[in-house]
């Protein structure tokens, strides 16, 4: 009997040699889908949807449905650490997160004992669409950075982070407590979603823009490491995606030292830095504009042509440098899917 396809995406973390790049699209759930508006209707407030895995497992695959990704990511949020650590979060509708005055630190180490019983539900998530999914396709499972995590702890919502960037300056003990917390709790959740059937693990390291180089060392670089390293000591195996975004001229050192798998590029990675860390053993993701992606036409085809032509060669996971944008057209992410599998 012929052992099932292993997922493309998987050949590619492991340096294997590929038919051509797997695919999938950072926030390929969401608004830019219909169907998921309307599950959205019925869930009720985003945590609780995030948290119901039935409707998350929906919401999980309905891209997998309708486009032929490589893989699915499962649908949740980086915010539900902070609220298992016991920090209110909620969703202002049209506005985006907000969360409640921060627990002081021996508070939130209390939470780290809660973290499995409060995030099993995404545990159920991932089983459920693990089970449903093709064996040919992925399950990718996800954490916020801890810096980015940090910054929404710190300040209470999204916005320019000069606020947490500022306490990183004047509390440097305090935030590097925090982030250390936050490493500790990332690793309870990933060993979690591993074992629930997580094949591959992301970091969102979504705000690494704007650090000096030894803010960046301290707060993104040295604890994505750790969390690595403690992942590969409890014998967690499964390849490890780190997405630095903004990090700009740092991620080679990131690269260098994270331990990561593979590397998340964004939307202003020259070609040459790509090639070097694919030359280095590493692979690559990324790094579509999404907004291209949203404008589509002539040059939405050559830029993903450029794309497989520049870094299609050495270990290469085609995506875009941040997530796709709510009103993109349906149309232009199935013209890129086909461009990529050829299908
Ligand atoms: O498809 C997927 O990528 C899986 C699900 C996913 C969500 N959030 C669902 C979501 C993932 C991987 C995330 C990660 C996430 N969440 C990040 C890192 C990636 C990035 O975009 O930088 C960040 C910073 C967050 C925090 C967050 N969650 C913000 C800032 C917002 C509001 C902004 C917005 O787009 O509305 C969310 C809400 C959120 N998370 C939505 C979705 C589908 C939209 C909420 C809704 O449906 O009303």
């Amino acid at each position: 009997m012929n052992d099932p396809p292993r997922p493309l995406l998987l050949s590619a973390l492991a340096g294997e040699t590929v038919p051509r790049p797997p695919v999938w699209f950072m926030r390929q759930a969401g608004r830019s889908l219909p169907e998921y508006r309307a599950l959205r209707e019925k869930a009720g407030d985003f945590i609780s949807f995030c948290l119901n895995p039935t409707l998350a497992a929906e919401a999980t695959l309905q891209p997998m449905r309708r486009f032929a990704f490589d893989a699915a990511i499962v649908f949740a949020d980086i915010l539900l650490i902070p609220l298992a650590l016991g920090q209110e979060v909620w969703f202002e509708a049209g506005e985006g997160p907000r969360l409640g005055p921060r627990p002081e630190l021996a508070t939130l180490r209390a939470g780290l004992a809660a973290i499995e019983t409060r995030l099993a539900p995404v545990g159920e998530t991932i089983a459920a669409a693990r089970a449903a999914l093709e064996s040919s396709r992925a399950l990718i499972g996800f954490v916020g950075g801890p810096w980015t995590v940090a910054t929404y702890m710190l300040e209470g919502r999204g916005g320019d982070r000069a606020g947490a960037r500022s306490l990183a300056f004047a509390d440097p003990e305090m935030v590097d407590q925090l982030v250390e917390l936050l490493v500790e709790a990332s690793v309870i959740y990933l060993a979690m979603q591993a074992r629930a059937g997580a094949q591959a693990l992301q970091i969102f390291e979504s705000w690494a823009e704007l650090l000096p180089e030894d803010l960046f060392q301290r707060l993104v670089t040295a604890p994505h490491a750790r969390i690595v390293q403690r992942l590969r000591a409890m014998g967690v195996s499964q390849p490890v995606i780190g997405f630095p975004r903004g990090a700009g001229a740092l991620v080679a050192e990131y690269a260098a030292s994270s331990g990561v798998q593979a590397v998340g590029l964004d939307v202003q990675a020259p070609a040459s830095l790509g090639r070097r860390l694919q030359s280095q053993g590493l692979a690559i993701q990324g790094a579509l504009d999404p907004l291209l992606l949203r404008v589509g036409g002539a040059g939405l085809d050559r830029r993903v042509d450029q794309l497989l032509e520049q870094w299609g060669q050495g270990p290469y996971i085609f995506n875009l440098g941040h997530g796709v944008i709510p009103d993109t057209p349906i149309e232009h992410i199935e013209r890129v899917v086909r461009r990529v599998t050829g299908a």
